[in-house]
């Protein structure tokens, strides 16, 4: 255990980010009247090329027309291999009021990535003399960027949160499906002949969370592509919490209760964590570490784990 104490991620709820394409304004006000905490207005992939400067122009008036209430406001830029990051930034930072909390970076590889778009909006904010400081977050979504996690994570003060992008990850690394996330049909061990599946994603989503809380970031998971498929949203989200994810997206108004259902802890979870704590206080007015509750060991590190359920309920109720 280093003597540096290990920072705080942003307080502030982000159990699902809600994606709308910034070429289909109609969206916006439906965006904005959901349960999603986090808001991301898409100007990169489910945008056509054709489409990028009126997404673009949709996307600056909305930030300023739409009453996006108390919802953290974020927009999806272009990746930097792109043609359209610049401008991206630059329209935004100039044009769009600053009701703008985040702007996403996607695909980044290095942390020379996030460099050279912190440069660009530094710039930019300091022209225009905005006084609220743009944060970011990225999308690992890339060979390069799952290599690179731990110095993008550490890469800038202005980065709040990362989320696993699955099907450019997968893509990049040329795995063997067309599927967003969940169960791989292939991926699987046989034991007495039967199937047992396994998580392709988890070594990924496991490297985003530790590079993540090593740096006092939000680790996010991404897209679930299959919107018809519940089950499988949650299956795959209740990894992703299990694992130490905040939270996830949603590519469909209907996975956003599917989402802050996973991701806020249930009432028994939180009674279960304040009677350990209850526990736990009792065993150090009787001068003991370690305790016994319900049958199994808790002592001091039980603490720390039982603050991280109360405190994520405390947080998501204001
Ligand atoms: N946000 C808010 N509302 C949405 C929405 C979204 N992302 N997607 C659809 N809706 C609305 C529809 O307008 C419709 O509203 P209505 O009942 O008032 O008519 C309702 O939800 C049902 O929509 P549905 O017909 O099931 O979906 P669709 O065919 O209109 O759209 C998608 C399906 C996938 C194209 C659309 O959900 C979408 O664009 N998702 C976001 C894609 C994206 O941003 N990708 C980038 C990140 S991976
Ligand atoms: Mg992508």
């Amino acid at each position: 255990m280093s003597f540096r104490l290990q920072p705080a991620p942003p307080a502030r709820p982000n159990r699902c980010q809600l994606f709308g394409p910034g070429s289909n304004p109609k969206l916006f006000e439906k965006m904005a009247a959901s349960a999603a905490d986090v808001i991301n207005i898409d100007l990169e992939d489910s945008v056509a090329p054709d489409d990028k400067a009126q997404a673009r122009a949709n996307t600056i008036e909305a930030i300023g027309a739409v009453d996006w209430g108390r919802k953290t406001l974020s927009v999806r830029i272009n990746s930097l291999d792109s043609p359209y990051w610049y401008r991206d930034v630059v329209d935004l930072l100039e044009q769009a009021s600053e009701r703008l909390d985040l702007i996403m970076i996607p695909k980044v590889g290095t942390a020379s990535d996030i460099y050279a778009v912190d440069a660009l909006v530094t710039s930019v904010e300091a022209a225009m003399g905005r006084t609220k400081k743009i944060g970011f977050e990225v999308i690992i979504e890339s060979a390069a960027g799952i290599s690179h996690v731990e110095e993008i994570a550490a890469a800038s003060p202005r980065l709040q949160a990362m989320s696993l992008g699955a099907a450019d990850f997968a893509a990049s690394m040329g795995m063997q499906t067309t599927g967003i996330g969940g169960t791989q049909e292939q991926y699987y061990m046989l034991h007495d002949g039967a199937r047992h599946y396994s998580d392709p994603w988890h070594w990924a989503q496991a490297a985003i969370v530790a590079a993540c809380r090593t740096h006092g970031v939000l680790p996010v998971d991404g897209p679930f592509g299959d919107f018809s498929d519940d089950e499988g949203f949650r299956a795959q989200a209740r990894r992703s919490a299990t694992l130490g994810m905040v939270g996830k997206w949603a590519i469909h108004p209907k996975q956003v209760a599917l989402a802050n259902e996973v991701f806020t802890p249930s009432e028994e979870a939180v009674a279960e964590a304040r009677e350990i704590l209850a526990a736990m206080e009792a065993a150090k007015k009787a001068g003991a570490g370690a305790t016994t509750y319900k049958g199994r060991l808790v002592d001091i590190a039980s603490i720390k784990q039982a603050e991280v359920i109360v405190k994520q309920a405390e947080l998501i109720a204001g």
